[in-house]
């Protein structure tokens, strides 16, 4: 997408900081999510020449290895998980700058050995003395390696550098204890160095929300409750329990795993107001006022405008999986929802009045996500004779997979009767634009790099999601009555309860 010369945005897009050479850290450095999304994000921005020069690459973890060993295992997952393939040449110069340090998180001796370990790396000055330390770590060491950091004094920046923190979902399982993790966080960093990543807003069809809205003239003033009747936002993923998810899932559910983080920052994308400029506060001060207008809800407003579910035994492509309760690791009588459908109301000037669906389920026939606005049907009164058809204009926004847009809009059949069909305009990233998207991480880091905090989530915004959660987490856990928990069968689109929550308005879930 070209941005005119003209265009009020384009100074702000373009003045975007550049990132700074810098020392990772990374915590968890012999887990998951660094095998197979961090690095391959470093060694793709490598690869396409993005990376600033002088980026060193600190793994800290409990097993012990030789910076050699886990060179060749980040190599091994480098060649399965990078989108853009694996150049021998290009991997060997980027991990040159890789080291490991071996390290237990609850052992202050390992900190000092790191500090003097970074300093080592800074000696050349390449660094420029900044660091950035990435917590990939489960949520209850948190606590202990923010502390440990600070202890050592790896928390302060020397030489003139930068000293900043990314932290990984989930940020908190309520309010209480996203409060204590945001005091803990506020004890060492303060807010503008630390980086919470929603990994969902580093995918360009997020990012390109606000492009979408506030640069092109066609859609804004019908983004409001007078020409849209309804909004819906869904994540689908196939996937089940497998691979030992089951622990952490159970004690979380749909809804804390994914609808407070992920699919209420992609609800305030599309529904802030436009913010006085791209600076990460202005933005993020508009997220938060819709996150502080969305209706909270009493139990009996959970009641009727939310539906949970379980998945029961089902085939997903052909083949027979287990019901949710059957599942490894899950409590035998879990109250925990694989799926949960919403009906949202923003009470706000712009929104009044228009229902934001929102649903997450797993187990259902494929992954995807998009947010789809439906607007209201024009007057009918010059094809009333014609058979009915659904006459409302729709907005897409594919977010994963291939990411991009379509609209729908009716359109004369060709042919010498009157007859109307409904026809997409599509836009695909891959075909438009010749290349498909980065990884979000790819993205994110670099933004962390450059102190850009607009696509990370700042501390009232995630205390604000936790606030309009818990009263629904509380209605089903704390309730004398606790509404009823519905079922689906896997490899289905889920329960038909929360086909009728869209029923009682006569709107009908998107099919995707
Ligand atoms: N994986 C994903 O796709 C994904 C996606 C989104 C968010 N996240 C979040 O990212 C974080 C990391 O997830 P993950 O899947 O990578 O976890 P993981 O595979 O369980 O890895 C945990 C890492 O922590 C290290 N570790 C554990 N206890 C330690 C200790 N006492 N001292 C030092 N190191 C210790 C482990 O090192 P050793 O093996 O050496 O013990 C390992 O490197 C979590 O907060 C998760 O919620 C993950």
């Amino acid at each position: 997408m070209s941005i005119s010369s003209d265009n009020p945005l384009r100074e702000d897009l373009l003045s975007r900081q550049v990132a700074k050479p810098c020392s990772l850290v990374i915590f968890g450095a012999t887990g998951d999510l660094t095998h197979r999304k961090l690095i391959p994000a470093l060694y793709n921005l490598a690869a396409d020449n993005d990376l600033p020069p002088g980026i060193k690459v600190t793994g800290f973890a409990r097993r012990d290895k030789t910076d050699d060993y886990w060179r060749n295992e980040l190599a091994e997952s480098n060649r399965k998980n990078s989108r853009s393939g694996h150049d021998p040449e290009v991997w060997e110069e980027f991990a040159s700058n890789i080291s490991y340090h071996r390290g237990n998180f609850n052992d202050t001796d390992a900190y000092h050995s790191l500090s003097r370990h970074l300093d080592m790396i800074d000696a050349d000055g390449s660094t420029m003395h900044n660091r950035l330390f990435y917590l990939s770590t489960a949520p209850e060491f948190f606590p202990i390696v923010l502390e440990n950091l600070k202890e050592a004094g790896l928390n302060q920046s020397r030489n003139g550098g930068w000293t900043r923190v990314i932290i990984e979902k989930p940020l908190g399982s309520d309010l209480t204890t996203a409060q204590e993790l945001n005091r803990v966080l506020s004890n060492t960093f303060s807010e503008d160095d630390t980086y919470r990543i929603d990994h969902y807003l580093g995918k360009e069809t997020a990012q390109n929300i606000m492009i979408l809205r506030f640069a092109n003239a066609i859609f804004e003033p019908l983004w409001r409750s007078r020409f849209i009747e309804q909004v819906q936002i869904t994540c689908a993923e196939d996937l089940g329990m497998e691979g030992g998810r089951g622990g952490y899932y159970d004690t979380a559910g749909a809804t804390r795993d994914m609808v407070q983080n992920h699919l209420l920052q992609l609800l305030c994308l599309i529904a802030m107001e436009p913010p006085t400029d791209l600076s990460a506060d202005s933005v993020r001060d508009e997220k938060v006022k819709v996150l502080r207008s969305l209706r909270r809800m009493g139990p009996e407003e959970v009641e009727r405008n939310i539906v949970r579910a379980q998945y029961t035994h089902g085939e997903i492509n052909d083949e027979s999986v287990p019901g949710y309760l059957q599942e490894e690791r899950i409590a035998d009588e879990s109250k925990t929802e694989s799926y949960v459908a919403m009906r949202i109301f923003i009470d706000n000037w712009r929104w009044e009045g228009t229902p934001f669906y929102v649903r997450m389920g797993k187990r259902l026939p494929k992954k995807a996500t998009e947010i789809s606005l439906h607007l209201k049907s024009p007057p009918n009164v010059l094809f009333q004779k014609l058979p009915s058809i659904d006459g409302s204009n729709v907005l897409t926004m594919r977010i994963q997979p291939d990411e991009g847009m379509s609209v729908r809009m009716l359109s004369k059949l060709p042919g010498n009767t009157l007859q109307i069909e409904p026809v997409k305009m599509d836009f695909h990233y891959l075909s438009s634009f010749g290349k498909g998207s980065p990884e979000a991480y790819e993205r994110l880091l670099l933004d962390a790099m450059a102190g850009d905090a607009t696509l990370f989530a700042r501390r009232d915004e995630v205390e604000n999601a936790w606030l309009f959660i818990d009263a629904i987490e509380s209605a089903w856990h704390e309730h004398e009555q606790p509404p009823p928990m519905a079922e689906y069968p896997a490899g289905s689109w889920g329960p038909p309860e929360a086909d009728q929550l869209l029923a009682e308005r006569g709107h009908h879930w998107r099919e995707l």
